[in-house]
Formats: structure tokens, C-alpha cells, sequence
């Protein structure tokens, strides 16, 4: 290692939801193995975190619920707080944005630059709601898309067709807050002035870190490529770091701006007096983990801050994840398509290492992936049972057996045991070098090799066969095995921290160190290990699966019965008089014949007992009901409409429907039979 010292950050999550797998397969379990692993080399490390707590959607949300802000991100601080701990996360401090330190840190930050001149100052006008007061962020304000036409486009975006969009070019905008139709309002802003970067970023990155992931450096080549441009810095809002100037209530630090800064403030936080060596020495590694929506944030925007302020490292490295689906969708918070942290810690628990590895084996490094709950079952089952489980398994049971727990002493090595051992310190300098190019996924499948040669050695030795003729040489083969297992106790230890333990506990030692990998002894003969040795990992079975599947799939349906309850609904129409009402002939009658129209596709005919009469009527449904199931039902009609001439039939009255969710037709009827012609009202 060429550096002093680590500084880690993951990015801040927004604290208004919890953690799902997304963001752990992107950017915590990488973060996590790095900073283990570089902690077990003996690197002096530093792992910074926290809730990202101020932004619009926080401020949607509390308005929603009728709470405010900052009780929304209480109640997600802690939920992600203990659910990162209960998955052995390993940060350093786990912060938040709402910190008295952090308000202090960037208003500090953009202080300076204000008082450098580094921002620019423009006044524009912007979408005001006037209903709620308040300015609109272009996410809410929909309207129809000047381009394709599509309604429900976003101010920055029309999903339909693509296309980026300015919040004026809406057509008959709408703010998403209230349904106002909002208003244009002067407002003041200041701005970084990223085109004043842009040569030293092209340098710095283009020239300078090639060995950047070719997702990361792909996507700033292309953001350089496109010129770069002034970026808003402060934002109209009651929520956030109020904007340190003379003349700027009512103004707040834009999320963006402010939230990196969180990386510094929970250092700061951390370590009081020596936060600054960790931020302004450039002998320390700077390295930021974050999913790909964050690649332009932290490859040019944080990189332009610390620049224009002056003291600041640069980070050297910002190994970025590419997106993780699940089941084949994409993961969304808002149509309950997500596997939670907090939920899993609950319905899965001691099994905190299976969704480690399983999100590790199938990390999203290069391109998007799935995640599925048959492939975690499968990986479950055949790799962590069945390779790493059975190994530490078999190589404690024999232990136990033949002597008791105590370590035998190895005897002369054959060939075969010296080439089985050399593979150990090859295997650790290809872990080593793949997690410091963050391959993590490469790894982690080194590491389960070394699990898959102690089974492959003891699969070919047989100790329990050999046993019976010479049981001297199974001395030496267990010593092997249980050496093997020390190590692979060590090179699992930052992908699945839990089962490290449980072996290095099940081998009675507990100062297995990186550097201790490849060696052949961490164990001295003598040395006593449990002759009880507990399974590391228990068979996940179908019925397990299943329901995960059927839960996910149920809260898909339930969000959809919910987003379709709060649609728009028509509104309401003009006034009409007691009399007018009265001059309606609502009433129950029950269809006696009903018969599809001859040469139509819509049309159905009735036969309905009034009460009064026996009478036609034809109606449009014949798409959403059959005749049969109609015969015998109660329905609502109007008696009085008058007649009507559809397709050659006259139709005397109307019977009343509505519409379900799905789109299908529902008769209106009384919930318990009545006597025909009974009225409504
Ligand atoms: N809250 C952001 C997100 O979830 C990430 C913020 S990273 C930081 O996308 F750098 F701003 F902190
Ligand atoms: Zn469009």
C-alpha cells in the first residue's frame, strides 16, 4: 500500500425509506469488504456514512403524511442506522445531515466560496405553487409533453418519450403538490460555475484516471463531452442549511451541495482533532463508493467544490455500481418492488451472511443485474451449504473423532499436501489483487476456492478410509485441512464477517489476521479446537422461497390498488337543485332475459322486472359481463330517461354502473336483495 491512511465513504442514503438490496449490491457490501479488508492488512482506515436528510422528496413526503420533515427523517435515520449494524456494516460513524456539525461544516464550505467569488449570482423565474406556497422543483410539475404529447411528463423529463425538458416547456402544467396551476416568480440563485472546472476536471480525469471503472470513466467522458455548465447551488425551500448570505431567506443549500459536505461533517464528527489530515493530506486514499445515479456528483460536481475551495483532496478512486434488479423489474420504492434490509434482518434471521454473499457474488460491477430469490436459494444451498458449510464441517466432525479436538501433528508432507498449501498465499494475492482493482464478485469466488480445495483434499486423501490402514498419515491430513480451514476463516472475513467469527470461535482462536493468509501454521498441533462443531449454514427450502415471491408480488398488487385509489378522479360538476334531483326515477329492478345485439360488439339487451313493468332496455357492456352471469341480478335504472333508439331497439331507461381499478365494469346494486321497484334516495 502506497498510502498512510484510507478515507472510505458510501454515499448518503436519503432518509425517507429504508435500505433495500439495491443499495447494498451497489455501494454498501462493496464498501464494507474494502474497509475490512484494508483494516485486516493492518491500513489505517477511516469509514465515514450517514443519512442524507434534506432534499424535496423529504419535504413531499411530510407534507403527504401531515408530519414534518424532520420527524420523517428520525424515524428513517434509525431504521437505516440499525439495520446497517444488524448486517455488520462496519462504518466508523454513521451520521446525519441534520447534524449541528454538519450545519456548521457547510455553510462553512459555502462561505468560503462565496467569499472567494466563486459562484455566480442569477435571478430567474420559476414555477411557484401558489396554493402551497411554495417553489417547484421540476420533478413536481407535470404537464402534457411538448414533444410526443404523452400528459403526466415531469418538469425535467417526459418518461414517454425521453426527451429532457425545461419545466416552462410544459404544456398545461400542474404542480404535483396541490394540482394548482403554478405561476412563474422571480428568484435568486447562486452557482457553480462547473464550465470554470471543466479543463482541470477533462485533465484530471480523462488524462489522469484511466484506471477508473469503465462505467465511471465512460460516463464523465461523456458529461465532459457535452460541455459543462453553471450548476444551481441553492434552492427555494423551508428544509435544509439556510443559504450564510445577506438576503437569501426563505433559501436553503441544494441537496447536492450540500449532502458530499456530509462526508466531511461526520470525519469531523468522528475525529474531532484529526479530521483535517483525513481531508487535506495528500498522502491519504479518498476513495467514494455510490451506484451509478451518483457518478456525475462525485467525478465532477464534489470534485469542482473542493477544487474552487482550495484545501481539499480529491478523491482518488470512485468505483461506482451499476443498477441491481430484482425478478426481472427494476426495484421501486413507490410500486413496492424492493426487498428490504430491515424486513429481511427479521424474516431471516442469524442469516445475515447468506445476503452478504449473494449480493456480493451477483454485484452489479459492470453492467445491471438481477437479483431472484430462486438463484439466492440456489446460492444458499449448493455453494454456502454444500462448499463452504461442508468443508468446515467435515474437517471439525473428523476432528472431533479421532482425536478429540486436539489438533494432530502434521507429518512429513507428501507432494500433493505441499502443492494443496502453496495454493493458499497464491489464492490470497489474488483476492488482494482484485479487491484493490474492486472486483469484489472475483474475490469473493476466490475466496469460496479456498473452501473448494479443502473439500477437493479431502475428497482425495479420504482421511476416513485411511484411517483404518494408516492412521499416522490422517494426522497429517487433518493438521492440512484444519490449516486450510484457519485460512479460509481469513480470506471469508470481509464478505461474510459472521461465519469468519463463528469458525475462528468453532477453531478456538480469535487473532486470525490478512497477514496470517497462506500460512499452513495458524493451528499448532496440540492446540485445542470444539469437537461439537455447529452447522454454518442451514438449507433454505421452497416453501421459504415462495414466499418471498408471493409477499412481493402481494405488495405489487396492494400498491397498485393504492396508486389507482389516489388517481385523479373526475371532478365534480355544476350544482343542480333539490327538485332537479327529485325529477330523477332512480329504482331496483332485476334482469329477467339479457341477449347480445345481433351485429354489435358492445350492445346487450335486458328483459328487467321494473315493479312496475316489464321493460326493454340496451346497454354498452356487453365487453365486461355475459348474459348469463347478468340473468337473476338486481340493478339500478333509471326508469325516466327517455327512450332511446340504439341499433334498431328501443331502450326505456338506463341501468347504472361504475368502474373498478382494473379498468372492468360493476354493476351498482343494493348489498341486500329488495322488492322490485323499490326507488333510490
Ligand atoms: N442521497 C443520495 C442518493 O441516495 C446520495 C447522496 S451521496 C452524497 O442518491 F454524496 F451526497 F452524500
Ligand atoms: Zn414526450
Amino acid at each position: 500500500m502506497k498510502y498512510k491512511r484510507h478515507l472510505i465513504t458510501a454515499a448518503l442514503p436519503y432518509a425517507n425509506g429504508g435500505i433495500h438490496i439495491g443499495h447494498l449490491a451497489g455501494v454498501y457490501i462493496p464498501a464494507d469488504i474494502y474497509a475490512r479488508y484494508l483494516r485486516g492488512r493492518g491500513e489505517e482506515v477511516v469509514w465515514v456514512c450517514g443519512s442524507d436528510e434534506h432534499g424535496v422528496p423529504i419535504t413531499i413526503k411530510a407534507r403527504n403524511e401531515g408530519t414534518t420533515p424532520q420527524a420523517i427523517v428520525d424515524r428513517y435515520h434509525e431504521l437505516i442506522k440499525r439495520s446497517f449494524e444488524g448486517l455488520g456494516m462496519s462504518m466508523d460513524i454513521y451520521s446525519r445531515t441534520t447534524s449541528p456539525t454538519h450545519a456548521q461544516t457547510a455553510s462553512g464550505f459555502f462561505r468560503t466560496l462565496y467569499d472567494k467569488g466563486e459562484f455566480l449570482e442569477s435571478t430567474s423565474q420559476q414555477y411557484f405553487d401558489p396554493e402551497a406556497g411554495i417553489f417547484l422543483a421540476d420533478r413536481y410539475i407535470t404537464g402534457t409533453c411538448p414533444k410526443c404529447s404523452a400528459p403526466g411528463a415531469y418538469g425535467d423529463q417526459c418518461e414517454k418519450c425521453g426527451s429532457s425538458l425545461a419545466a416552462t416547456e410544459l404544456i398545461d402544467p400542474r404542480s404535483a403538490v396541490s394540482g394548482a396551476t403554478p405561476v412563474l416568480r422571480d428568484t435568486k440563485h447562486w452557482y457553480l460555475p462547473l464550465d470554470k472546472h471543466e479543463a482541470f476536471l477533462r485533465e484530471w480525469i480523462l488524462d489522469g484516471h484511466k484506471e477508473w471503472k469503465s462505467n465511471v470513466y465512460g460516463q464523465c467522458k461523456s458529461w465532459l463531452d457535452g460541455g459543462l455548465q453553471p450548476r444551481a447551488v441553492s434552492r427555494d425551500l423551508d428544509w435544509g442549511i439556510p443559504v450564510p448570505v445577506e438576503g437569501a431567506e426563505g433559501k436553503v443549500l441544494y441537496v447536492w451541495f450540500d449532502a458530499p459536505i456530509g462526508y466531511i461533517s461526520a470525519t469531523r464528527e468522528l475525529l474531532p482533532d484529526e479530521w483535517e489530515k483525513y481531508w487535506k493530506d495528500s498522502e491519504t486514499h479518498l476513495v467514494h463508493f455510490i451506484g451509478k445515479d451518483n457518478i456525475v456528483f462525485h467525478c465532477i460536481m464534489f470534485p469542482a467544490m473542493l477544487r474552487a475551495h482550495g484545501e481539499y483532496i480529491l478523491p482518488d478512486n470512485v468505483p461506482a455500481n451499476e443498477f441491481l434488479n430484482l425478478e426481472g423489474d427494476k426495484i421501486s420504492t413507490s410500486r413496492g418492488w424492493a426487498v428490504w434490509l430491515h424486513e429481511y434482518l427479521e424474516e431471516f434471521p442469524g442469516k445475515q451472511d447468506v445476503l452478504r454473499y449473494v449480493l456480493c457474488a451477483n454485484a452489479p460491477e459492470t453492467k445491471d443485474n438481477d437479483f431472484t430469490w430462486r438463484d439466492f436459494q440456489a446460492r444458499a444451498n449448493n455453494e454456502l451449504v454444500a462448499v463452504l458449510g461442508n468443508f468446515v464441517n467435515r474437517a471439525l466432525v473428523l476432528t472431533g473423532k479421532y482425536y478429540g479436538g486436539r489438533v494432530p501433528a502434521a507429518g512429513e508432507l507428501t507432494d500433493y499436501d505441499r502443492e494443496t498449501l502453496a495454493e493458499l498465499p497464491r489464492l490470497r494475492a489474488v483476492i488482494e489483487s482484485h479487491i484493490e482493482a474492486f472486483r469484489f464478485r472475483d474475490a469473493l469466488r476466490e475466496a469460496m476456492n479456498v473452501a473448494r480445495l479443502g473439500n477437493k483434499y479431502l475428497a482425495d486423501c479420504e482421511p476416513w478410509k485411511v484411517v483404518k490402514t494408516d492412521p499416522v498419515r490422517v494426522e497429517t491430513v487433518m493438521n492440512v485441512a484444519l490449516q486450510i480451514t484457519a485460512n479460509l476463516a481469513i480470506a471469508i472475513e470481509s464478505f461474510m464477517p459472521f461465519t469468519a467469527e463463528k469458525i475462528a470461535r468453532m477453531l478456538g482462536t480469535d487473532n486470525l489476521k490478512w497477514d496470517d493468509l497462506g500460512r499452513a501454521d495458524l493451528l499448532p498441533a496440540g492446540h485445542i479446537v470444539t469437537d461439537a462443531p455447529e452447522l454454518l449454514f442451514e438449507k433454505i427450502e421452497d416453501a421459504v422461497i415462495e414466499a418471498q415471491i408471493a409477499k412481493l408480488e402481494a405488495t405489487k398488487a396492494a400498491r397498485a390498488v393504492a396508486a389507482e385509489d389516489s388517481a385523479p378522479v373526475e371532478p365534480q360538476k355544476p350544482a343542480i337543485s333539490f327538485d332537479e334531483f327529485e325529477k330523477m326515477d332512480i329504482r331496483i329492478g332485476t334482469i329477467l332475459e339479457a341477449a347480445s345485439v345481433p351485429k354489435t360488439r358492445k350492445l346487450l339487451k335486458f328483459k328487467i322486472d321494473t315493479g312496475m313493468d316489464v321493460r326493454e332496455i340496451v346497454s354498452g357492456i356487453a365487453e365486461h359481463f355475459t348474459p348469463e352471469e347478468l340473468v337473476g341480478q338486481q340493478v339500478t335504472i333509471i326508469a325516466n330517461l327517455a327512450p332511446r333508439e340504439i341499433k334498431g331497439i328501443t331502450s326505456h331507461g338506463m341501468i347504472l354502473m361504475t368502474e373498478r381499478a382494473d379498468g372492468r365494469y360493476s354493476l351498482v346494486k343494493p348489498t341486500e336483495k329488495v322488492p322490485n321497484g323499490k326507488t333510490v334516495n
